[in-house]
């Protein structure tokens, strides 16, 4: 009889205080969910000569891209593209994230770096199986951004697609940037001596693995530069990235 007593107390409180908070809240709560909306987000244009934008590439393969432009850049004046491709656990963002989109777009070039198929915000889109697939899908990314010719920059597992492409359509890339790529082996010797693309071989001076596995076939490219990176291992744009960004630019302006 006592406990039942209770409980109906505590009940009638709980009501009590429930109907309470109903009467109090209403005409804030909502407006609150409001204003929270209408926060701007950080504005991605902060620095004022450069347009930073991301979109999606619609096809068979919704490719998620950021890209960086130089804004100021004169009509014919602006230089080519820079189109950066990732490794396994990387993405596009990656490239914004260490600052190379906005370097690269300072300097004038139009820097776009896409999520490849299977990976970030690309996710949905199906992994291409084939060589050909992965060199088709390069080709058609190009296009829809209205690039013919840019510099590639491939690091790791991205080889598996930009290798093919450079040794199967060499007259498409300005220029080459491999990082330690994935897959050098699947092409013979012969094949890397017969292409022409200026190539900057980047490599963190402890990747003992793909770094140097990687080197024995690149540098058989007869116009190539080789930047080792001190001291970096795997992903050596992320450990030395003022060095990083210093070779590039140094190999971007040769190209002009
Ligand atoms: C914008 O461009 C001008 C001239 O090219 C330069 O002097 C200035 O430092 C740039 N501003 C920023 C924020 O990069
Ligand atoms: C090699 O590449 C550089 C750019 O890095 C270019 O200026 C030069 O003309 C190229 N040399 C040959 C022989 O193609």
């Amino acid at each position: 009889m006592g406990l039942g007593r209770h409980k109906l107390i505590v009940l009638v409180l709980g009501l009590s205080i429930t109907v309470l908070l109903y009467l109090l809240l209403p005409s804030g709560q909502p407006e609150e969910g409001d204003r929270k909306a209408e926060v701007p987000r950080s504005d991605p244009q902060s620095n004022m000569n450069i347009t930073v934008r991301t979109a999606t590439l619609t096809g068979d393969w919704p490719t998620f891209y950021r890209e960086a432009i130089p804004r100021n850049a004169l009509e014919g004046a602006e230089r080519f593209s820079v189109l950066l491709l990732h490794g396994q656990i990387f993405s596009s963002k990656t490239w914004e994230d260490l600052g190379t989109l906005n370097i690269l777009a300072e300097h004038g070039y139009r820097a776009v770096a896409i999520d490849l198929p299977g990976y970030g915000e690309s996710l949905r889109a199906q992994p291409m199986s084939t060589e050909k697939g992965r060199t088709d899908y390069l080709l058609q990314v190009m296009e829809s951004l209205g690039t013919r010719q840019p510099v590639l920059i491939s690091p790791s597992m991205s080889g598996l697609f930009s290798l093919p492409l450079l040794l199967q359509h060499p007259d498409r890339l300005r220029g080459f940037v491999p990082i330690a790529p994935v897959g050098t082996k699947s092409f013979k010797p012969e094949q890397y001596k017969q292409i022409q693309v200026p190539s900057l071989i980047v490599y963190g001076t402890l990747d003992t693995n793909l770094g140097s596995q990687s080197l024995e076939s690149l540098q058989l490219l007869p116009n190539h530069t080789l930047s080792p990176l001190e001291g970096g291992g795997h992903a050596c744009y992320l450990d030395r990235p003022e060095e990083f960004h210093a070779a590039l630019l140094m190999f971007l302006s040769k190209l002009s």
